[in-house]
């Protein structure tokens, strides 16, 4: 198994193979030195000339697929629908389908079809409904697919999407952290070009561009601390679901919203990093900058730092993931930083935010603690929104699963597709036993 170079940013190098083996895999150390000096990104075999015209959007009616037609809707007649899906809000996919003439729209719960079909009737749109349905969305010939279901359940469309070997724009961060080896594998055999959607990924590769792995020190990824930077821990004990969903700057889905409370989000944007770019782990790091402006820093070896900064709007890494190399308008507000005037910076807090600490001892075990972690805080965080569970007994519980796991010598790295399905099933059934021992 090896690690990826990441989304072509080293394409054509020469590098002097300073990257160490890698600690998930525990292997690969020559496959990966030799991958590296063969500069073998998947983007780096193949660059696209011709822009992006027909575009699919996997989670269409979510936070990042409404961003991505303010986009379409921006640029007016430069972008083709091919493919829309939706997991139940039928009707606001139907009317998706029906504005954008896409060719096809889809619902992830079957006990819709019968509907979506309805709303669709004699407009010529194709239906289809549960995972074949997704799975047809994501192999429907597009130029571009975004990536944007939230939480595992992305991962087999995704990787149906990335077989295409055309462009993925992934929004999708838990693709990567529950089988970031096998899918950066699939990347790379299939020729994709895989473009980060995360604002802190696609600045990094934004500041990347050019680089060379062995002139890179370093990549700080920025958070901002979300709703809770300043709560004591008595406050963040007693959070309610409604005080974790009032993020300060970015407006994103329910799950990713409670991920930036926490910092598990910033946790699993470091697994995501560990798998796009070509860094050790010990050179990933995290800051807290409350203004949100400021996305990523990467240190080079003679002292410069490249940042990229924009307004807290997910419009432009979208913009970027789909216009790159070149550049698209996007709606984004211009970055006035006389009018904000300050940016700070400070350490993040790991009493405060113990899902980061989780997360990033995850990324150092390897193997299957980041699937472990991942289904885990899937199952966690649903059952805070649900009110059953505490706000820090979300990372409690992903640490208690994580124990369990190991304990239980389920930790090993699963070789195939298959494996990482039965072991997220597996885990996201003991996670809800272990439910019941909180609240
Ligand atoms: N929002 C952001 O600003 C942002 C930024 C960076 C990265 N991301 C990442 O992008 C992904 C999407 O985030 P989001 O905030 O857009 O989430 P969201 O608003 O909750 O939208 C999720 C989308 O996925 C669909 N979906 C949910 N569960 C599904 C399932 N089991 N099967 C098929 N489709 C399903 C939803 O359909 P329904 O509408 O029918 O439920 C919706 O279209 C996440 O991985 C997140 O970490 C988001």
């Amino acid at each position: 198994m090896r690690k990826s170079t990441g989304p072509g940013l080293l394409g054509g190098r020469t590098d002097t193979g300073d990257i160490s083996p890698s600690r998930l895999t525990g292997n690969g150390s020559g496959e990966r030195r030799a991958e590296l000096e063969r500069g073998s990104g998947p983007n780096s075999q193949k660059r696209r000339t011709a822009p992006i015209r027909r575009l699919s959007i996997l989670g269409a009616t979510g936070s990042v697929g409404t961003s991505t037609l303010q986009l379409v809707d921006h640029t007016r007649d430069v972008f083709e629908i091919v493919a829309l899906t939706a997991n139940t809000n039928v009707e606001k996919l139907a009317q998706l389908a029906i504005k954008y003439k896409a060719e096809l729209a889809v619902i992830a719960d079957e006990r819709q079809y019968g509907e979506l079909r309805a709303l669709l009737s004699e407009t010529g749109i194709e239906a289809a409904a549960g995972p074949s349905g997704l799975i047809e969305a994501a192999l429907r010939p597009a130029d571009c697919i975004m990536a944007a279901i939230m939480g595992a359940a992305g991962l087999q469309p995704t990787l149906a999407a990335i077989s295409q070997g055309s462009r993925l724009a992934l929004a999708n961060k838990e693709c990567l952290v529950c089988a970031g080896d096998l899918f950066m594998q699939a990347v790379a055999t299939a020729g994709t070009e895989l473009l980060p959607v995360d604002s802190e990924h696609s600045a990094a590769f934004q500041a990347l561009q050019g680089a060379q792995s062995c002139e890179i020190s370093r990549i700080t990824l920025t958070a901002s601390g979300g709703p809770f930077r300043t709560s004591t821990l008595d406050e963040l004990r007693a959070a309610t679901p409604e005080q974790a969903l009032k993020h300060p700057n970015w407006s994103m889905g329910r799950k990713i919203t409670i991920d930036s409370a926490t910092m598990m989000n910033k946790g699993l944007e470091l697994i995501e990093a560990y798998h796009l770019f070509p860094v050790r782990i010990d050179q990933l790091d995290v800051v807290i900058h409350p203004q949100s402006i400021v996305h990523c820093l990467v240190d080079y070896i003679d002292g410069s730092v490249l940042a990229q900064l924009a307004s807290p709007d997910m419009c432009t890494p979208i913009a970027y993931s789909l216009s790159w190399p070149a550049r698209m308008s996007s709606p984004t507000a211009s970055l006035d930083l006389v009018k904000i005037g300050a940016l700070t910076f400070e350490a993040p807090d790991y009493a405060h935010f113990p899902a980061l600490r989780v997360a990033k001892e995850a990324l150092q075990r390897g193997g299957a603690a980041p699937l472990v972690l991942n289904a885990a805080n899937e199952i966690a965080v649903d059952a805070f929104l649900c009110k059953k569970l505490g706000f820090l007994e979300i990372a409690q519980l992903v640490a208690d699963m994580l124990e369990q796991a190991d304990r239980r010598n389920m930790l090993s790295a699963p070789a195939e597709l298959d494996q990482v399905l039965a072991l997220d099933s597996e885990i996201r059934q003991l996670a809800r036993g272990l439910l019941g021992q909180y609240g």
